[in-house]
């Protein structure tokens, strides 16, 4: 148990191979859109969808997707939007999901993949200002706010970091 999630899980793009029919967190729409939507959505460009996958069974112990995103200029703290050039949305990446199986909670796998989440989204080309998070629910929201995450006053379930505190966050982080 105390081995590195590193050496445990691989973190890799989900793929046929993967089953993701016994996928259980616990939320059960999220076990059904890894089952039955997440395809889709990597196929069709909708998300990006990753998978830690447990190197000695090669059961699915986690997931997260990853998107691009606008954040409306007008829904932003005061300090944020005196500092910004006057465009009408935010360039951001959203991180849509984030679910680890019931029998692998509490063993810091969530965290890791946020942090898995945000180190790739540094390493993207494509420029983006804003890490955003959809909480499902008050326990999501919950998880999230322990790292910072700010509110954005159109929805409480939604949270982002600005990128200058990921990037600051990140600094010792390598992704898997
Ligand atoms: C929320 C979730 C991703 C957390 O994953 P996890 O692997 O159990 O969390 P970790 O073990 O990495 O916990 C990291 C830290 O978060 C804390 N934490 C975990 N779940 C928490 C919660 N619901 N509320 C507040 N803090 C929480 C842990 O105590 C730990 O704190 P520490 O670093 O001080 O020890 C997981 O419980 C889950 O999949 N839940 C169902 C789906 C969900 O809600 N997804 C999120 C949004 S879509």
């Amino acid at each position: 148990m105390n081995e590195p999630l590193g050496r445990r899980f691989r973190i890799e793009s989900l793929a046929g191979t993967h089953d993701r029919a016994d996928f259980t967190c616990g939320v059960p729409a999220l076990d059904r859109y890894l089952a039955n939507q997440a395809g889709q959505d990597a196929k069709k460009g909708y998300a990006t969808v990753f998978v830690a996958v447990d190197v000695e069974t090669s059961r699915i112990a986690a997931f997260y997707t990853l998107s691009m995103a606008g954040v409306a200029v007008h829904l932003l703290p005061e300090s944020l939007k005196r500092k910004m050039p006057r465009y009408p949305s935010v360039p951001s990446v959203r991180l849509g999901r984030l679910a680890v199986a019931s029998s692998r909670k509490g063993q810091g796998v969530g965290k890791w993949l946020l942090l898995d989440a945000m180190a790739r989204s540094l390493l993207s080309e494509i420029a983006w200002a804003a890490f955003v998070v959809d909480a499902k629910d008050d326990d999501a929201r919950s998880f999230y706010s322990q790292y910072g995450f700010l509110e954005l006053p159109d929805d409480p379930m939604h949270r982002f970091l600005p990128r200058r505190t990921v990037e600051e966050a990140l600094t010792p982080f390598e992704p898997a």
